[in-house]
């Protein structure tokens, strides 16, 4: 039987793939880290600041001097007090809570581009691979089976159809309370897809050896539930945190 110590999951965005790997985590006793989350903070860094995100140098500067730090949420409701707003986790950008900041149609609109940048992406790599090589982790994004974490043992590729995705991200922006259009939700779906998948450094594709999984029309319970019975018919589960 294999040891599991690393499960690597990449897919386009609003795939399912951050809730599916949320709970596979939870009950593997694994950490979750989402490294959207990075690429989203470095964006946000920006825009506060005033850095066009067009230029690619200052953003690149600026990715290697921002301290973004991923918290997960205790049962207590997480290390920055109660949090009853349906976090999983604190994201903290030099020391400030930005979870919710992140996720605004602003930062949508040109997280693609930044995390197009070749000097970007080898900050946050060499970041993530840091939080990989202690084990026990669920690791998601867009090149964690093609170059974060070649060597991980499971990897998963997470789709679903363009219209599918655009639905689900128009609930959850719902869900937080916020207006939201599902044809300009579509578009940018099929925007970020394009720019993803056909950047020069790491583009969006599936590891020659990742299990496909298309997600729509599925539910949730049903896919983690697969995929846990996989896991524990293949593999013998080791955390070393
Ligand atoms: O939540 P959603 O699936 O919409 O996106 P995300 O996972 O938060 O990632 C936001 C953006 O960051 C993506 O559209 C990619 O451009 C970029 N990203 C990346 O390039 N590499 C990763 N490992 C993760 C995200």
């Amino acid at each position: 039987m294999n040891d599991i110590n690393v499960i690597a999951i990449d897919g386009p965005a609003a795939s399912g793939k951050s809730t599916i790997s949320q709970l596979l985590a939870e009950r593997l006793g694994f950490l979750f880290l989402d490294t959207g989350c990075m690429y989203r903070a470095v964006t946000l860094a920006a825009l506060r600041r005033g850095i066009a995100v067009t230029d690619e140098t200052a953003v690149t500067h600026l990715a290697q001097e921002i301290d973004i730090d991923i918290q997960p949420e205790t049962g207590a409701g997480g290390r920055h007090g109660r949090h009853s707003d349906g976090r999983h986790y604190t994201v903290l950008l030099d020391g400030q809570d930005t979870t919710w900041a992140i996720r605004t149609p602003a930062v949508d609109a040109h997280v693609s581009q930044v995390s197009s940048y070749l000097g970007v992406r080898q900050e946050m790599v060499q970041r993530q691979r840091l939080l990989g090589a202690r084990g026990g982790i669920v690791m998601v994004g867009r090149d964690i089976g093609t170059v974060v974490m070649p060597d991980a043992p499971l990897k998963l590729y997470i789709t679903a159809t363009a219209e599918e995705r655009a639905r689900r991200r128009w609930h959850d922006r719902r869900r937080q309370g916020h207006e939201a259009d599902y044809d300009a939700i579509l578009a940018d779906v099929k925007r970020r897809d394009g720019i993803d998948s056909s950047r020069e450094h790491s583009p969006l594709r599936p590891a020659a050896d990742a299990l496909m999984i298309d997600t729509t029309g599925r539910p949730v319970d049903e896919i983690v539930e697969a995929l846990m019975s996989l896991v524990k018919g293949q593999y013998s589960v080791s955390s070393m945190q």
